[in-house]
């Protein structure tokens, strides 16, 4: 049976992409259905088109217009899979509200990503930059990827450890358009013990009345923290954390703690991770704002666009940021999200 595709023509992305960055696809299409998504490739080969695929928009930023055809990817499922004793298998859509479905385990008493609360995209995306927060990643409880890889032209169940999983990164990332992740599995438990040591979440926790905790707590907690620090992308248009925490070598890290022996730091196989938002607040940044876009008050690694602002806006800021704390410290921070339509960051001067 040949599946139709049903493309749009100069779509606005304003609303699909969590910066609220004003862009455009010369071509548009919401996927709903795994079944089709030869067609939309084939669509797009025929008229010599680009693809880019599109999840909830929380990790790009727009430098431009994409002058080929944007898929915006909405396979809706969710259900369970081998249940057995404490243990289940939770599979999601690629198009399924990452949130959503943290909540939704964890109300069924199900643990192992309640951590992961609260932040923002849809499931299929959760493994390309492997989300994390508050101590858990998401490579902890993912068994499986479904995707197809246009290099081959083949669907693949990519097992957790074939992910090519790192600190937000993944064989998804860099190999960014190969993989067209569809559905992802996670294995999470009645009973494994809830991650609690994250120095956030552990001194929240200690505020609050002695009471056992579930997973559906933990998530609760987690959401009060990231509500009082980081800014709701509906009220405040953002992509999370900028940048990356760079992972400094043991030389530079000495060096940078007799300067500044509040430095935060977490030790490393090899080197040691400093946190970016340190670096940039000490920088004097948090909080500044110019007529469009600025660093958010209580979180200097998130970039908020106050007015209209426009990728090349956010973009330019994210490079004065980076070159101060390149000048300060020796540090080049990398840039977390993706860019699209444009050469990203402005080069270090
Ligand atoms: N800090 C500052 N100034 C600030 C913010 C933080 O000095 O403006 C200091 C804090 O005091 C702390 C350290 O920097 O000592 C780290 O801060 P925090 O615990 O808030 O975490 P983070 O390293 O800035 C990371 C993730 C977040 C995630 C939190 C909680 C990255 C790039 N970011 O932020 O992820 O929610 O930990 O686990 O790893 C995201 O990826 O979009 C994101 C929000």
């Amino acid at each position: 049976m040949k599946l139709q595709v049903s493309v749009q023509e100069q779509v606005d992305l304003q609303t699909l992409n969590t910066l609220h960055i004003p862009a455009r696809a010369r071509y548009f299409l919401e996927l709903q259905e795994a079944e089709t998504l030869e067609n939309a490739l084939a669509w797009a080969q025929e008229r010599d088109l680009r693809v880019l695929f599109l999840g909830g928009g929380s990790n790009l930023v727009f430098e431009g217009d994409f002058p080929g055809l944007v898929v915006h990817m909405a396979i809706r499922d969710r259900h369970w899979e081998q249940i057995e004793g404490d243990e289940a298998t939770l599979v999601l859509g690629a198009g399924e509200n990452w949130h959503e479905a943290v909540l939704y385990a964890a109300k069924s008493g199900y643990r192992g990503i309640e951590n992961l609360a609260l932040i923002p995209g849809t499931a299929g995306a959760a493994p390309v930059q492997n989300i994390g927060a508050y101590g858990v990643e998401l490579c902890d409880t993912l068994v499986s990827v479904t995707a197809f890889d246009r290099a081959t032209g083949t669907w693949l169940r990519l097992a957790g450890d074939q992910c090519g999983f790192g600190y937000r990164d993944s064989l998804f990332k860099r190999n960014g358009g190969r993989y067209v992740i569809t559905e992802i599995r996670l294995r999470l438990s009645r009973s494994k013990p809830l991650q609690l040591g994250y120095r956030d979440l552990e001194e929240y926790l200690a505020s609050l009345p002695d009471r056992e905790l579930d997973a559906l707590a933990v998530a609760e907690a987690v959401m009060a923290i990231r509500r009082r620090k980081l800014p709701d992308p509906q009220q405040i248009p953002n992509a999370g954390s900028f940048f990356k925490n760079p992972v400094v070598s043991e030389e530079l890290y000495e060096r940078l703690k007799e300067q500044y022996p509040d430095i935060p730091a977490y030790p490393q196989v090899h080197g040691v991770k400093v946190a970016a938002a340190w670096l940039i607040d000490q920088c004097g940044w948090k909080g500044y704002r110019n007529q469009r876009v600025g660093v958010h008050n209580r979180q200097a690694l998130v970039l908020v666009n106050h007015a209209e602002g426009s990728g090349r806006d956010v973009l330019d800021l994210a490079g004065r940021i980076r070159e101060s704390v390149r000048r300060q410290f020796g540090v080049v921070l990398e840039m977390e999200p993706g860019v699209v339509g444009g050469a990203g960051l402005p080069p270090l001067a």
